[in-house]
């Protein structure tokens, strides 16, 4: 698709959240040209656990079969098209079409079809198994899939972005986390790339979430939790393949305020990792994984496209495996305080994409700009560029990456 009236450097059009061809041409190209999040592997930790996702509007399963291998199945009978799995996860051997119970192993070979005698002798099953989604891959845990056999490893992929990943994931002394603390899903009118952009904009926390940091300063949380992203205090990063990063620097006092709660696990932290390394895995990061994977504070979210106006964002709040149980719940109820539909942050996000999404409809105003601080970031080589907290640096990047994926007409999808 051609995107040279649509996408320059420093702006996005307004077809790019409002024309349901563009969509499709993302279904089609984007999200089967990226490693695209599915899951964790502490959610199909067992042989035969599953659970269902989405490759852009592809349905998927996560699913660990007999040989103990994760793999990622399409969600679509071979027969007449039903999902074959409708259980949003579970365990079992097998999967059994709803329709007219074709039934697959949990590697997808078709197992066998009803009534067989009415196909003739020759037909063959080994060709009808689920598809197998060609390239998984995970890194710390984090399960990754991609239609494109030829896209590079993983963890190139990731680059330099996998060292906040990392610093996020050290915050668990063993290094591990588990997701079995369930999740929040939720929908909002607007495109799916609203939430792409937010979720690392530091420029709209303190208009937007006035009301959260007025209540928080009060209780004076705020200095050491969560706070407006002032100049001084972050930072933003864009990597290569559209990767970015939000940060807000730890309050120094943050480890010996850990450790008064904590004390033998903030020594454990701090003699495995450092102090100087402690601060950075206790600053306030919201990670970027483009183009659906975000890790903020104490959740991974899923950003998950519905149709050109419409978006679910799954949030799930994790738990540290191994970390005192105290200090799970207390991650627990911060998480509970802003993020779930109940809490304090989300449904202003939701009010602003729905603001957003109906101001797009202005035919006469067809920009949306992101050049703020494009005078003035930092090359700090590698690809990776950095901007103030309130710059639109990183979400440039993201457009470069989208305009290589979308913008080219070779390889992807059907
Ligand atoms: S559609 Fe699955 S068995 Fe017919
Ligand atoms: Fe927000």
């Amino acid at each position: 698709m051609n995107l040279d009236e649509l996408l320059l450097p420093d702006r996005v059009h307004r077809r790019l959240y409002t024309d349901p061809a563009i969509y499709d041409e993302e279904m089609r190209t984007l999200f089967r040209r990226a490693w695209v999040y599915v899951g964790h592997e502490s959610e199909v930790r067992n042989v035969g656990d599953y659970k269902r996702a989405k490759i852009g509007s592809e349905p998927v399963i996560l699913v660990r079969g007999e040989d103990e291998a994760v793999r990622v199945l399409v969600n679509r009978c071979l027969h007449r098209g039903s999902l074959v799995c409708r259980e949003e996860k579970g365990n079992g051997k097998f999967f059994r079409c709803p329709y007219h119970a074709w039934t697959y192993r949990n590697n997808g070979d078709l197992m066998g079809v009803p009534k067989r005698s009415r196909y003739p002798r020759d037909f063959d099953l080994g060709g009808l198994g689920l598809v197998n989604v060609p390239r998984v891959e995970s890194y710390r845990g984090l399960v990754f899939a991609c239609f494109d056999d030829g896209i590079e490893p993983l963890v190139e992929y990731l680059g330099p972005v996998r060292d906040y990943v990392d610093a996020t994931l050290d915050f668990s002394l063993s290094g591990e986390i588990d997701l079995s603390a369930g999740v929040s899903r939720h929908r909002y009118p607007g495109n799916w790339k609203l939430q792409m952009e937010n979720g690392v904009d530091g420029y709209h926390t303190a208009f937007v979430h006035e009301t959260y940091i007025g209540i928080m300063s009060r209780a004076e949380e705020v200095e050491l939790k969560f706070g407006s992203h002032g100049e001084d205090q972050g930072w933003t990063e864009t990597f290569p393949r559209g990767h970015a990063v939000l940060a807000r620097r730890a309050d120094p006092r943050a480890i010996d305020v850990l450790r008064e709660q904590f004390p033998e696990y903030t020594s454990a932290l701090e003699a495995k990792h450092g102090s100087e390394r402690l601060l950075e895995i206790l600053a306030h990061m919201n990670v970027f994984v483009f183009p659906n994977l975000f890790l903020i504070g104490h959740q991974i979210r899923v950003v998950q496209p519905v149709s050109v106006d419409e978006t679910e964002v799954m949030m799930y709040p994790y738990l540290l495996t191994d970390a005192p149980e105290a200090l799970n719940r207390k991650r627990m109820a911060e998480h509970e305080g802003f993020y779930p539909p109940t809490g304090f942050g989300t449904p202003d996000d939701y009010e602003v994409f729905s603001a957003v999404t109906e101001g797009l409809q202005a035919m006469s105003t067809p920009w949306l700009l992101l050049n703020r601080g494009a005078h003035d970031c930092q090359d700090l080589g590698d690809g990776v560029r950095r901007g103030s907290p309130t710059d639109e640096i990183h979400q440039r990047g993201m457009y470069a990456e989208y305009a290589r994926l979308v913008g080219s007409d070779q390889g992807g999808g059907a």
